[in-house]
């Protein structure tokens, strides 16, 4: 259901200097996301009139990180203040009626406690209404003060807390439902009164309870939904709480996960039934897994697209590639971008590939470099084989056919063709294309030359020990000691 009275302020203008880094706070991922896009994300489907971010701390690289989805940019320069921030978001919202504020820095929310807290301030007809947790630790947090059982009294911030109110462990979230027409006003005698000098929000509370305003605040079912990532360790715990997620959402689609605390997986990746998942996997980006796939221990796919059946085996990374039904890959395989390995083709150990489509049922089981290549169908290349597709200034296309065999150490120096089942003579270095069905060779020939080993030894052994051979290997022996 639309919520057409209501838009949504995200605040995202702060720069969150208990990180201690460069990158604005909002900016740092969890989760295989920026924080900020988590929470825009999970406001989209409130379908409100309009979804305001407010930025102001590496303002540019913020609006970028939110620029693809449904959100208008503000601007607060520079940042007084989380109530500030909403003072100069004022224009932009319009007639709603209704707006929930949240903070970028709180990733973990979920659209349906935002569903909650909305009919919650509807229903009561209230003011403000305010998301809170009861936490075992709540330092560091605001604290709501409450005045009955219902209505709350006001929020006072950790470094304002009187001695007495320390106990309180009822934390605010920073996620709150607020009705406008009462609002500003209530904003407009908020006084920067703290020592950073900043206007902040969660004095309105007090002034609105003081003009007799009805404030409610709605505990969070979950109270691991509101963790703020002030610092590393909260944006370490809200990561794994994100991958967690994500690995109980694919169990529930029927993925096998073993060792599942290990296993990272981002939040577009999808998997069909029965496939398995081993430990220390991660997939990453847009990855993509049919049915019965196994992905074994240790290997990292990101952005790539497997059909079913597919076996990754241990430690593989395959980037940007396409994996077709009943392919094989590793172990210690490396697939490059534009790698695809055409049904039941297999790609073995210490492989590399880039920009190579390996045929149907073709193989490349061990130690090679194809790149810039296209193989037919049910091609054998030896081990060690090697594609030289690049002469220091440009980049060349080899292309085998179907049926080929390649003998093992082949170099096929770029551009080249062979045709189909053609065969390469094992260490050719292959520079002219080879006509199908014919045999390349492009090595010297073998001399064998009979006896020489055997005088060339002791020729050696005389050079080197003189006329008493034995005497100095004595010598040799007890130098050893
Ligand atoms: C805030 C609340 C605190 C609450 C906690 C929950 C205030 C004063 N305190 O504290 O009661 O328990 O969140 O996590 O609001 N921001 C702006 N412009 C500014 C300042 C901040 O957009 O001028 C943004 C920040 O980018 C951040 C959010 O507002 O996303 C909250 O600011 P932050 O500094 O993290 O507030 P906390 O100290 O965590
Ligand atoms: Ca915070």
């Amino acid at each position: 259901m639309p919520n057409k009275d209501v838009v949504i302020v995200i605040l995202a203008a702060g720069r969150g200097t208990r990180l201690k880094s460069s990158l604005a706070k909002v900016l740092h991922p969890a989760g295989g996301r920026p924080l900020i896009e988590h929470v825009v994300r999970c406001c989209a489907p409130l379908k409100p009139k309009r979804i305001v971010t407010v930025v102001g701390h590496q303002a540019e690289q913020v609006t970028a990180a939110v620029e693809s989805l449904e959100t208008q940019i503000v601007l607060q320069q520079p940042q007084n203040g989380t109530g500030h921030a909403m003072l100069v978001a004022k224009r932009a919202l319009g007639n709603a009626k209704i707006a929930i504020v949240l903070p970028g820095d709180a990733p973990l929310i979920r659209t349906e406690t935002l569903k909650s807290l909305l009919a919650t301030h509807r229903t009561g007809n209230a003011a403000a209404t305010i998301l809170t947790a009861v936490l075992a630790d709540p330092s560091g947090y605001g604290r709501i003060v409450r005045k009955t059982e219902t209505q709350v009294g006001a929020i006072v911030e950790d470094s304002q807390l009187a001695p007495e109110q320390r106990e309180l462990n009822e934390i605010n979230s920073s996620i709150y439902s607020f009705t406008l027409a009462t609002l500003w006003p209530a904003l407009s005698h908020v006084k920067p009164n703290n020592k950073h000098r900043e206007i902040y929000l969660t004095d309105a509370i007090a002034a609105l309870t003081s003009k007799g305003e009805s404030v409610l605040a709605q505990i969070a079912p979950d109270s691991r939904e509101v963790l703020g990532c002030n610092t590393r360790a909260d944006l370490a715990e809200v990561d794994r709480i994100f991958r967690e997620r994500k690995r109980e959402e694919l169990m529930a689609a029927g993925v096998t996960i073993q060792l599942p605390e290990t296993v990272l997986i981002d939040p577009e990746v999808s998997a069909g039934e029965d496939c398995t998942i081993e430990p220390g996997v991660q997939l990453l980006g847009k990855t993509k897994l049919g049915e019965r796939c196994v992905i074994q221990t240790g290997s990292v796919l990101l952005n790539a697209i497997l059909d079913d059946e597919v076996t990754v085996k241990p430690h593989s990374l395959i980037e940007e590639s396409r994996l077709e039904d009943g392919t094989t890959v590793g172990p210690f395989a490396r697939l490059r971008v534009g790698t695809h390995l055409k049904a039941g083709a297999r790609v073995g150990n210490f492989v590399e590939t880039k920009k190579a489509v390996i045929g149907e049922g073709s193989k490349v089981p061990h130690l090679s470099y194809i790149g810039d290549a296209r193989l037919g169908s049910k091609t054998n290349i030896g081990a060690g084989t090697i594609t030289c597709n690049y002469d220091g200034v440009n980049k060349h296309q080899t292309t085998i056919g179907s049926r080929v065999f390649v003998g093992s150490d082949s170099v096929l120096i770029a551009p080249v063709k062979i045709g189909d089942g053609a065969y390469i003579a094992a260490g050719s270095a292959i520079t002219k294309n080879v006509p199908t069905e014919s045999l390349g060779v492009a090595r010297s020939y073998q001399i064998n030359k009979k006896g020489w080993a055997g005088k060339k030894r002791r020729e050696l052994a005389a050079a080197a020990h003189g006329k008493s051979p034995k005497k100095k290997s004595r010598k040799k022996r007890g130098k050893r000691r």
